[in-house]
């Protein structure tokens, strides 16, 4: 009813508004009020068993599977510690290698996956550590794991994920922060910048919401579309693949996320005046790289729209609609370049007059192969 969404059109947006507050909570109690400390439980409990890790491979199913990939970047540059991310329904029919030496980490929102479910049970009876990151408390995935943590951002109504997936990726984040300072990987000024700036994102997910009515306006001019691409590198890559998915599951408009500089491999030919290409280029160590990625694809005619940090003075000559967000470290990006895709997707959706929470021929938990 009207009341549960607080106000809100749809549980979707209320899910996008609440971000910065489930953010908040998801680092509750996990990061010190002075912001020099990360502390998942979980990882302190079973210390030896992570620490003697010899590689993390990852399972997941959709948006839980692209936070997965962001997971992956975490852990590897904090932790060097190689990670493999697989779609959980690949990884049960494959006779993957695997044993004791191996923790896989599980994410699932529900909780209640089939897929990565039994992707678990398989890792479990092959001696594997499990390590669970869910939404859910109580449900089946918690109670397969050997330990795990919760994401605590409260019940996701919407069928397209939002919130869950910044909670995911926090998480991951406080797990390969707490992983490399026991295994002495990371540089403790890194460190002790990277957590004070965690503390940072809520207030700058506020800020980002306040260009829903910008976006909101624009995405008028995309109602009649029929395709997308969505393009980024390194952290905002996976950011891409999230941005198409959450086009594609509302609006049923067809998107492709891709690595940009894969582009010129094959789909750059799709490109042509009709093409609205969304680029994630905010200021970090690929930006030289996307900014040329941008130029290839106004040399087509391409239309794009450009996800850039705040006082970017060059995409705005370029591309066709900026869309500017408060500065932040490289390996915090995706939880603030995420929320202006979830709201472009949203008010697409709303345009066409789309049932966003509850879109065709899905289900919020996919609980049967
Ligand atoms: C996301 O918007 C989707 N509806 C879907 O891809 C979802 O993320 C996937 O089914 C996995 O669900 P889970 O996180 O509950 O396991």
């Amino acid at each position: 009813g009207q009341l549960e969404k607080g106000g809100y059109p749809h549980f979707m947006l209320k899910e996008i508004f609440e971000q910065p507050d489930c953010i908040h909570d998801c680092m509750r109690g996990r990061i010190n009020l002075e912001g020099t400390n990360v502390v998942l439980s979980a990882i302190i409990d079973y210390k030896e068993r992570l620490l003697a890790a010899k590689r993390f491979v990852i399972v997941a199913c959709g948006t839980s599977w692209h936070a997965a990939l962001i997971g992956k970047h975490l852990i590897e540059s904090f932790c060097r510690i190689p990670v493999e991310v697989e779609y959980a329904s690949e990884f049960r029919y494959r006779d993957p290698v695997i044993d004791s030496s191996d923790v896989v980490i599980a994410i699932s929102q529900s909780g209640e996956t089939a897929d990565t479910l039994a992707a678990i049970e398989l890792a479990k009876s092959r001696g594997a550590f499990i390590y669970g990151i869910c939404n859910a408390i109580g449900s089946s995935i918690p109670r397969a794991t050997n330990t795990g943590s919760y994401i605590h951002v409260g019940p996701e109504i919407g069928v397209a994920s939002t919130k869950a997936f910044t909670g995911q990726v926090t998480v991951l984040t406080m797990l390969a922060l707490t992983l490399a300072r026991e295994k002495r990987t990371i540089d403790e000024t890194q460190y002790l910048a990277i957590v004070r700036e965690l503390g940072q994102i809520p207030g700058k997910m506020k800020e980002v919401l306040k260009l829903n009515d910008r976006i909101a306006e624009l995405s008028k001019i995309f109602t009649y579309v029929h395709n997308f691409i969505y393009l980024g590198r390194g952290y905002s890559y996976p950011v891409a693949l999230e941005g198409a998915l959450k086009l594609k599951e509302i609006s049923y408009i067809h998107a492709e996320g891709y690595p940009a500089a894969e582009m010129k491999h094959g789909p750059i030919a799709l490109i042509d005046a009709e093409m609205p290409v969304v680029v994630i280029a905010t200021q970090n160590g690929l930006y030289e790289k996307v900014l040329s990625n941008i130029q290839e694809i106004k040399a087509r005619k391409g239309r794009v729209i450009a996800i850039v940090t705040k006082g970017d003075t060059v995409i705005g000559k370029i591309a066709d609609i900026c869309i500017e967000l408060p500065e932040t470290m490289e390996c915090l990006g995706p939880l603030i370049t995420t929320v202006p895709l979830q709201l472009l997707a949203y008010h697409i959706a709303v345009c066409k007059g789309m049932d966003v929470d509850r879109p065709r021929n899905l289900a919020k938990s996919v609980t049967v192969e």
